[in-house]
């Protein structure tokens, strides 16, 4: 055991595998013109982002009954009360935003779903207005999410290149560091 704070094994894992799916499910709209072609097609591209976008509804309910139940390690020391209040909104907001992101794009759309071309998830059907305004929330929530996301990866970049102190590690698998 190392002698600063980690997440545990379980934290790691779902980290830096929801870290890997919000990366995919961004990249692939935005990037949908130039990836539909080795997809197959638009149809199939829309079909990978949605059932990635219900992984990560799921991780997220995971980790936050993860969390509930292991707590969460002290990494920021107590002096440091800014940072740690900043951080700890940060990572709040990001959750609850990887709940609310899904949920809109469910929400958004008239049609079923398929689940990764193997489960049909029926649609809810809503008047035209309601389905636009979680249009309009799927989207506004998808730039505050990109947003976050960049301040997070800088405030990881920025403790351990410049404060030299032990916030990424934590997340790093420990064996790492011996
Ligand atoms: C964490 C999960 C998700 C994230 C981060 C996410 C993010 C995004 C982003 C960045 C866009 C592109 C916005 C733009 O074109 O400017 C988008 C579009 C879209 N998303 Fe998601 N999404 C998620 C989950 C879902 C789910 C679960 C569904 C449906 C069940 C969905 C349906 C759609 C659709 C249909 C579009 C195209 C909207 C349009 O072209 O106007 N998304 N999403």
């Amino acid at each position: 055991m190392k002698n600063y704070p980690q997440y545990s094994t379980k934290q790691k894992w779902i980290h830096w595998l929801t870290a890997i799916l919000v990366f995919l499910v961004i990249l692939l709209p935005l990037l949908k013109e130039h990836l539909a072609y080795y997809l197959g097609g638009m149809g199939n591209l829309f079909t990978l982002h949605k059932s990635i976008g219900v992984i990560i509804f799921f991780l997220t309910l995971w980790r936050i009954i993860v969390i509930i139940k292991q707590g969460l390690p002290k990494v920021l020391p107590k002096e440091e009360k800014f940072q740690r209040i900043l951080s700890k909104s940060v990572q709040g907001i990001m959750y609850l935003l990887l709940l609310i992101l899904p949920l809109s794009g469910y929400l958004m759309s008239g049609r079923s779903m398929n689940f990764l071309g193997l489960i049909q998830i029926p649609s809810i059907n809503l008047p035209n207005h309601v389905h636009g305004f979680f249009h309009s929330v799927h989207i506004v929530t998808a730039y505050l999410l990109i947003a976050l996301l960049c301040l997070h990866i800088f405030g990881a970049i920025y403790h351990h290149f410049w404060v030299k102190d032990n916030v990424l590690k934590s997340m790093l698998p420990s064996r790492w560091f011996n």
